[in-house]
């Protein structure tokens, strides 16, 4: 027996060490965290529980045969982030550089499988040099294969990649199917075709980092919701970030004790908005006035920064805030700022988390170079997202709420819950100034001001909409706090279904 017990020692030992030393010492060179390493830091200690660590590939060709590493380039198993269940893979950029085999990819399968079987989040820690390149199709049916398990988990388990190292070709398509991407900056890339081809296709001269890097994608092309310092504040953050979510679509997410008061007056909030409607204020100002202890956790800050979207909890729960930012682009939306919203809309009606929504919009971005790029198509997404969602829909319109977007952003109209204005409120068709230049074109200048002092009177405030029934009432903005908190209680064991469908059609 004991020569048994040796033997897996010595087995688990061979496939503790991964590529060995020399290559882990060149990991860390590089400011990147062993795959191990990784694990250790995401979970809870010693709460990991390691599968598969004696798979070996198959494959004989190009050296191969001599070349089997237990393991095989991924670490799959699952364990707890502050005692809840999550799956995990983790690849081993150490062995065949992280590589996708046949092998590696069933590994990653099987924890995707038992997560749905059982109800909990899939993290992916993905750093790796893609499709074993020894082993041909056989890595491209286990990519594939993955794939389509993403699919069927999107919605009734949060998927999460982590890109900790090189992703590229086919391989960007996992990540890009999951719910959120997290990248680390300088260390992390993501590109469908890598510089080398870029240069031999179009002439342009990239670097990886310009192409693909975590600043890119966070800021240029929205593929990626967040960039980190390093791989431990990515880790932790993840952390963070997971407390906020439910394991499942068929769960709601942890609440959370909370020490500050419900019915906490946010004085400063009366004075926010600014006299002169065109002057900005920051809407992150009054997100984090309003939820618990001030603690918000934003997505995608730096791209479409006209809306700002994120979690927060109210009264320990947990909610996703939607808000149009005042200080960029006067917070109209745009083609990005709506397909920005539409996801995390989405993201929070799959798993049952309350929106909350701020709106100070003065209508969508004119222009041709948003019409030419279908900002119809796109501003409907958002449109569509919020008239789909059946979570509870809270809406406060601090300001601006004009014209389509007044519509779009969880109106009445799109089932919203409980709408509730501040007296700065303006529902309007459009701003005065506007309205009154076309109804009166051709007046004098005198007639112009006169008329349009007239039209802001009458229909930029929340009153009007208010006597028909669309706003619920009209609040002072010191109480938001605590007038959200008791709606949000009041909804939480709302029921709404949508009609039977195989599935809807969204604009895509
Ligand atoms: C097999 C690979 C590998 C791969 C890296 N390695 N990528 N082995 N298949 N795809 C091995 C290297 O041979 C090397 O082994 C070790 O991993 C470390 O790689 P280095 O090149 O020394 O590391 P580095 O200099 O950091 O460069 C990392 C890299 C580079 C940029 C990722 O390795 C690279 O360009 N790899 C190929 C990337 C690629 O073209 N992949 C296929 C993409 S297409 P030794 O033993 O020498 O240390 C794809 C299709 C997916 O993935 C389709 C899905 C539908």
């Amino acid at each position: 027996m004991q020569d048994i017990i040796d033997k897996l020692e010595a087995k688990r030992a061979a496939a503790r060490a991964g590529g060995g030393e020399q290559r882990v010492a060149l990991q860390h060179s590089k400011g990147k965290l062993s795959a191990r390493e990784r694990i250790d830091l995401l979970l809870d200690p010693g709460s990991f529980e390691e599968w598969d660590m004696f798979v070996e590939h198959r494959s004989n060709d190009f050296g191969l045969a001599e070349q089997r590493i237990p393991g095989d380039g991924v670490v799959t198993g699952y364990g707890t982030v502050n005692g809840r269940l999550i799956f995990v893979y983790s690849q081993d950029f150490t062995v065949f550089g992280g590589s996708l085999s046949e092998a590696h990819a069933e590994k990653i399968i099987k924890i995707m499988d038992q997560a749905m079987k059982v109800g909990a989040p899939i993290i992916g820690l993905n750093d790796s040099g893609g499709a074993r390149i020894q082993e041909g199709v056989a890595s491209l049916s286990g990519y594939a294969n993955i794939f389509q398990r993403n699919i069927m988990a999107s919605g009734v388990v949060p998927q999460i990649s982590m890109i900790m190292g090189p992703c590229a070709g086919g391989a960007v398509y996992s990540p890009a199917i999951t719910d959120f991407i997290f990248m680390v900056k300088d260390s992390s890339y993501m590109f469908v075709t890598g510089p080398e081809v870029v240069k031999t296709v179009t002439h342009e001269i990239v670097t990886q980092e310009e192409l693909g890097g975590a600043m890119t994608h966070t800021s240029k092309s929205g593929v990626a919701d967040l960039a980190f310092e390093n791989d431990v504040e990515a880790l932790l953050e993840l952390r963070r970030f997971l407390e906020f979510l439910p394991s499942s679509n068929r769960g709601q997410a942890p609440e959370r004790t909370t020490t500050d008061p419900l019915d906490r007056f946010e004085i400063s909030l009366d004075s926010l908005v600014p006299n002169n409607p065109n002057k900005p204020y920051d809407m992150h100002e009054l997100i984090e006035k309003i939820v618990d202890e001030g603690d918000f956790f934003e997505v995608k800050p730096n791209f479409a920064r006209n809306i700002i979207t994120g979690f927060a909890r109210l009264g320990g729960q947990s909610v996703g805030i939607v808000a149009n930012q005042p200080m960029i682009l006067a917070g109209c939306l745009d083609i990005d700022a709506s397909i920005k919203g539409a996801r995390f809309v989405r993201f929070c009606d799959c798993f049952n988390i309350p929106i909350i929504t701020f709106v100070d919009v003065p209508g969508f971005l004119p222009g041709t170079q948003q019409e030419y790029r279908g900002i119809i198509t796109h501003g409907a997404k958002l449109l569509f997202a919020y008239g789909e969602a059946t979570v509870p829909k809270l809406t406060v319109i601090t300001r601006k709420a004009y014209g389509g977007a007044y519509d779009v952003m969880a109106s009445k109209h799109l089932r919203g819950d409980v709408n509730y204005a501040w007296p700065s409120a303006e529902i309007a068709v459009m701003g005065a100034k506007g309205a009154v230049e076309i109804i009166f074109r051709g007046d004098d200048a005198e007639e112009i001001a006169k008329k349009t002092e007239e039209y802001r009177d009458k229909f930029a405030n929340p009153f009007v909409a208010a006597s028909r029934g669309f706003i619920d009432d009209v609040i002072l903005p010191r109480n938001t706090r605590r007038r959200l908190a008791r709606a949000l209680r009041m909804l939480q064991d709302k029921k709404l279904e949508n009609p039977w469908k195989k599935h809807c059609n969204i604009p895509l």
